[in-house]
């Protein structure tokens, strides 16, 4: 399959009422390997996520798949930081995306019980999603996110709202999907969860990439003072 890979962003900003909330930015993200988005709050790490799904518009420059946008568009995934759901079962929300795809609703059907029983959700599939709790809401999140096997999926701190092992599940579906092939873009203000999955570092400071890079560099020994700081649990702004 022809890779929507890699995907060049050049001089993108992105701007909300005349303010530029980041960028510009110039990156080139490769089709291996999992990416991880760290910087203070406030930092642009959501608004960089969101610039490279496209949700956004870029006020100047450019985000560039090497597909076409509809079809670069089909193939990517995004976890939002609060979990959302329909207001309906964990079943119909795990089928929505299915038959978005066109898929015929018998076959939606029994994909979206196997992605349950995988994301340890089958005696939850009749239950109404909002009712979940804030752990399973996520992992049904993550199973809607991943049930089409997107190429991409874009994660926004997806464990920040999660108790220890509710992170920790959610952890290792991240890396599975990594593992199985899906390239992984995360925001997290975990470090301990950045050093364990990142293969990239993206270090983010007001809005633009102050330093990147391999992460095993990255972590052992930052290039930048602002960096370094940062990894101490400083307050760097
Ligand atoms: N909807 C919005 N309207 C105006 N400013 C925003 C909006 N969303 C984010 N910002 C601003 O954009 C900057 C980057 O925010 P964000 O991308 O959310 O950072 P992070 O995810 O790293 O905390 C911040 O200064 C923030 O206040
Ligand atoms: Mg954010």
């Amino acid at each position: 399959m022809v890779s929507a890979l890699p995907l060049t962003l050049a001089g993108a900003t992105l701007r909300r009422r005349g303010k530029v909330l980041v960028g510009p930015v110039d990156l080139k993200l490769g089709e291996r390997g999992v990416t991880v988005v760290i910087g203070p709050n406030g930092s642009g790490k959501t608004s960089l996520l969101r610039m490279m799904h496209g949700l956004q518009r870029v006020a100047a420059g450019s985000v560039t798949w090497s597909l076409p946008d509809t079809e670069a568009r089909r193939r990517q995934a995004y976890v939002f930081q609060q979990p959302i759901a329909l207001r309906r079962s964990v079943l119909a929300n795990l089928v929505f995306p299915l038959r978005l795809h066109g898929m015929p609703r018998a076959q939606a059907t029994a994909m979206a019980r196997t992605a349950a029983s995988r994301f340890d959700l089958t005696a939850k599939l009749e239950q109404s999603a909002p009712s979940l709790s804030g752990g399973e809401m996520q992992r049904l999140a993550l199973a809607r996110a991943l049930i089409a096997t997107p190429e991409i999926l874009f994660a926004d701190e997806p464990c920040a709202a999660l108790d220890g092992s509710a992170t920790r599940q959610i952890e290792s579906h991240l890396v599975e999907a990594a593992a199985s092939g899906t390239r992984l873009v995360m925001a997290t203000h975990d470090m301990g969860q950045a050093r364990r999955i990142a293969d990239d570092v993206i270090f983010l400071l007001h809005g633009r990439i102050h330093e990147t890079g391999p992460a095993t560099a990255f972590f052992d020994g930052p290039d930048t003072a602002e960096a370094r700081a940062f990894l101490r649990g400083d307050i760097v702004d």
